[in-house]
């Protein structure tokens, strides 16, 4: 570790000596980084919090394509401080209203020695909860960059929480184990995957961390544009983790007209896992909102004609003589959704091209995004919603022929446009055609953007499935409502590996949802998937799967499950109830794969919602709703597991409590293995 050295002494150095050192710390101080060169010219960093280290020396180069690479022979030539005061920032939705943006910024400029003596910047934001750098690019012309080598030497054999550094998908169970033990290469070709591909022993971001010292760290990247997603090479024995880009078949993983920066490698550091998810480091590395207004986007709660499909009741197809996208079927949802607060309906395979959407090589032109099949009169169904007060989501499986699905992004959504349609689902199942791009390289998250701004364009939101990462690009485009991009509840309908085990969530939190929002799908009631699904089940129980509502964020929440498991519920009045749309969220306990509450309060309401998962563990969860307005009286209802609830031997017992509370009040709750409480907390006047 670099040792601290006093500015004069190193604006001195700057000038005369070949190597240079450079400290600065975030607003508190509390965080600490160190730039530096050395004698031979390689550039790197380190990070300390509270006088430990963080990160060892860790070194920045890249390698390009017919030019030399930029890793020996530099010397930093200035450094200009971009001290920002502190600001705060409106969401349009999100998880908090207000977001502070506070931090230290440094951008050093750097020379190479040597011919060609090309010139970069490298920029620092210190934040009292992270750090983001990145790499400005200068000159001009063309660029290909093979690859990117941002090392972070992490300082011992941490417990980390990962998913392997697969270029195509997301939709892994997450591993919990010591630096040294991650094995990414064992977990290739997961037969429930329709595409995945992991070259090498890597992970994907976010990935979380804790010391032994009970320092909670997640890596990951903000502002992706442009750019192929990072995943992290792991180095075992040393514990250096470096990036590794996702590529393509020729090697050539960057393509860029210089100059351009590249996307924000960050650090989330936190005493307590849960200022991990507190923290809106990811969102303040992105650029404001360039949309302007987003009004016609409402987050909203949505019922859908989806997880019959996932049971096999029905089928996307209409050739199988039980599509499930019918006119009736989608109006029976409208009805639905209209008598229980939801705002929504979701209607998967009303167009035509579900015959030949999976298992064939050749999927360009298959899918058409406005012609129905004529079984569903989409008009009517809009016309139905109308009527009824709940609006029509749309739906766009590409099956991962994104050119198919770009010569018809301006008819789709302007017909959506015209349908008053804002929002649509869209999905990526399959290998990418053409062969050789793979989901989270350059060419597709140029796709997926450029999904995003043509929507825009029609006043239209979108939930990717299958997407890339998300890495806080919703400030910008806050039509980014969600995604995807980790194993959701569908798993439970069909993996034959057992499903998402009752640890998933309480991981799912802690490193996925540090990204964004999920759309998780979560409200299924009928626990063991009777008749449809003998050998599957969803292994929590049925408390667990409301505190998802609060747990898991997404301004899009779906009631998953077929509506007749609804009927009769005691618990459905709870999804009735719930916000999608927050005020201010807090993480009231939790600890990475066991447990966590979160306590949200709904926007432009009084009224605050409760949420609490636990994992294979039963256990007792203090509340202390030192959170509510003092003075004031909540009416709650708390949903908990029954005495006898176990997420496989007893999953559907429930207990429903009221009780008045305010904010002097403290309880403590039971959750049952692989359970949960959701509470409700209506203001009384
Ligand atoms: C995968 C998505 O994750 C799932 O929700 C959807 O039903 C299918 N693709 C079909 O588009
Ligand atoms: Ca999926």
């Amino acid at each position: 570790m670099k040792t601290l050295s006093l500015l004069f002494l190193c604006s001195i150095c700057l000038m005369a000596c070949s190597t240079a050192t450079m400290e600065f710390s975030s607003p508190s101080g509390n965080i600490v980084t160190d730039v530096f060169t050395t004698n031979g010219g390689k550039l790197g960093y380190t990070i300390s919090h509270k006088n430990n280290a963080v990160l060892d020396s860790s070194f920045i180069s890249f390698d390009f394509k017919d030019a030399p690479s930029l890793a020996e022979n530099l010397q930093i030539k200035s450094v200009k401080t971009v001290h920002e005061a502190e600001t705060v920032w409106e969401q349009p939705w999100g998880e908090d209203r207000l977001v502070t943006d506070h931090f230290v910024g440094k951008t050093f400029t750097v020379t190479e020695t040597v011919p060609p003596n090309r010139s970069f910047d490298l920029q620092f934001k210190l934040y009292d909860d992270g750090v983001g750098f990145r790499i400005h690019l200068k000159g001009e012309g063309e660029i290909t960059i093979l690859d990117e080598h941002t090392e972070f030497q992490l300082m011992a054999d941490h417990e980390a929480w990962w998913i392997p550094g697969d270029w195509d998908i997301y939709e892994h169970l997450y591993k919990h184990t010591k630096i040294s033990e991650i094995d990414a290469i064992k977990l290739q070709n997961h037969p429930n995957l329709a595409q995945t591909y992991i070259p090498e022993n890597a992970v994907n971001t976010p990935v979380t961390m804790r010391t032994k010292e009970g320092l909670h760290l997640s890596f990951h990247e903000a502002n992706l544009t442009n750019y192929a997603g990072m995943t992290l090479k792991v180095d075992n024995q040393s514990y250096l983790l470096t990036s590794e880009l996702v590529g393509r078949a020729d090697g050539a993983k960057v393509q860029r007209t210089l100059p351009f920066s590249t996307p924000w490698r960050t650090i989330q550091i936190a005493e307590t896992a849960g200022e991990l998810i507190e923290s809106k480091l990811i969102l303040n590395l992105n650029e404001p909102n360039k949309l302007g207004d987003v009004s016609w986007f409402k987050p909203m709660k949505y019922v859908g004609i989806w997880w019959e499909m996932h049971l096999g009741k029905n089928t996307w197809e209409k050739s199988s003589g039980r599509h499930g996208a019918t006119t009736e079927n989608a109006k029976a949802f409208i009805d639905f959704a209209s008598a229980n607060n939801i705002g929504g309906v979701l209607v998967e395979g009303w167009n035509t091209g579900w015959e030949h959407w999976i298992g064939f090589e050749d999927r360009e032109g298959v899918f058409d995004f406005v012609t129905s099949y004529d079984d569903y009169d989409i008009q009517e169904v809009v016309r139905y919603g109308k009527e009824k007060g709940v609006d029509l989501i749309m739906h766009h499986e590409t099956s991962a022929a994104p050119r198919t699905y770009e010569q018809q992004l301006d008819t789709a959504y302007a017909m959506m446009q015209s349908l008053d349609i804002h929002s649509v689902k869209t999905g990526y199942v399959g290998k990418i055609i053409p062969k050789g791009e793979y989901h989270h390289g350059q060419w597709m998250v140029n796709h997926y953007r450029k999904v995003l701004e043509t929507a825009a364009k029609y006043q239209v939101a979108i939930n990717a499935h299958e997407p890339i990462k998300d890495t806080g690009i919703r400030r910008t485009l806050p039509n980014a409502i969600s995604r995807e991009g980790l194993r959701g509840q569908e798993f439970n309908a069909w993996a034959n590996d057992g499903g998402n085990p009752p640890n998933h969530l309480p991981t799912v939190a802690f490193t996925r949802m540090l990204s964004g929002p999920i759309d998780y799908t979560p409200g299924i009631f009928n626990i063991k998937l009777d008749p449809y699904k003998p050998d599957n089940q969803v292994n929590t129980t049925i408390a667990q799967q409301l505190a998802l509502y609060v747990v898991i964020y997404s301004p899009i929440q779906m009631a998953a499950d077929l509506i007749e498991f609804y009927e009769g519920q005691t618990g459905f009045q709870f999804i009735r109830d719930v916000a999608v749309d927050w005020e201010e969220s807090h993480v009231l306990n939790g600890e990475v794969g066991e447990f966590v509450t979160m306590a949200r309060k709904e926007r432009a309401g009084k009224n605050w919602f409760v949420g609490s998962i636990t994992n294979e563990q039963a256990r007792s969860i203090d509340v202390n709703f030192a959170f509510l307005t003092a003075g004031k009286s909540y009416k709650a209802r708390i949903y908990k597991d029954g005495k006898d609830a176990h997420w496989d031997d007893n999953p559907t017992s429930l207990a429903v409590e009221e009780m008045d509370i305010t904010s002097n009040t403290k309880l403590t709750i039971d959750l049952a293995e692989g359970g949960g409480f959701a509470i409700s907390l209506i203001m009384m006047e």
